[in-house]
């Protein structure tokens, strides 16, 4: 028995609205798919769109692929997340850095991880904010799937060892 089957994990990006609730519905579908029994969440570090569904263009893309994140609501990041999850994917640098800016132990700070390092390590490269980009979208969602699969496959080899 490798490493534990029940995960938490939280997607974090700024709004809630466009990157984090993609990687929530592409991770939730990905890890249903591999028999993973994990929980998972996403939040925003910002409070601009709280209470909001995803936005419109998210919920295209994601349905585009079969996955439905209509049902999803935005939510802020809260320094109880450090204690409610294992591991915490920020979308881009600037989300990095506001949530370690939050964490108070070395342990909280371990539990942070910008996604796209799980496809090319220590390469701290970004997913792109598509909110100003209708034709971002696409794109967005190509890089969280990748980035995911990664993830998913490292643990269900995990599962077997
Ligand atoms: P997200 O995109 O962080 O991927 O949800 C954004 C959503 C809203 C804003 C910026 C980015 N905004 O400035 O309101």
């Amino acid at each position: 028995m490798g490493a534990k089957q029940s995960e938490r994990i939280l997607m974090v990006c700024l709004g809630n609205i466009c990157r984090s609730p993609m990687a929530e519905g592409i991770a939730k579908s990905l890890a249903e798919k591999n028999g993973l029994d994990w929980y998972i969440d996403s939040a925003g570090t910002g409070a601009y769109h709280v209470g909001q569904s995803p936005d419109a263009r998210s919920i295209v893309e994601a349905a585009k692929h079969g996955i439905d994140i209509t049902d999803l609501r935005a939510r802020q990041f809260t320094p109880e997340d450090f204690d409610n999850f294992d591991r915490i994917y920020a979308m881009d640098e600037e989300n990095y850095n506001m949530i370690t800016l939050l964490s108070h132990t070395p342990e909280q700070r371990a539990k942070v991880t910008m996604i796209l390092n799980e496809v090319n390590p220590g390469s701290n490269l970004s997913v792109p904010d598509p909110y100003w980009d209708d034709n971002g979208f696409g794109y967005v969602f190509d890089l969280l799937s990748e980035a995911i699969e990664h993830i998913v496959q490292q643990a269900v080899r995990q599962k077997s060892e």
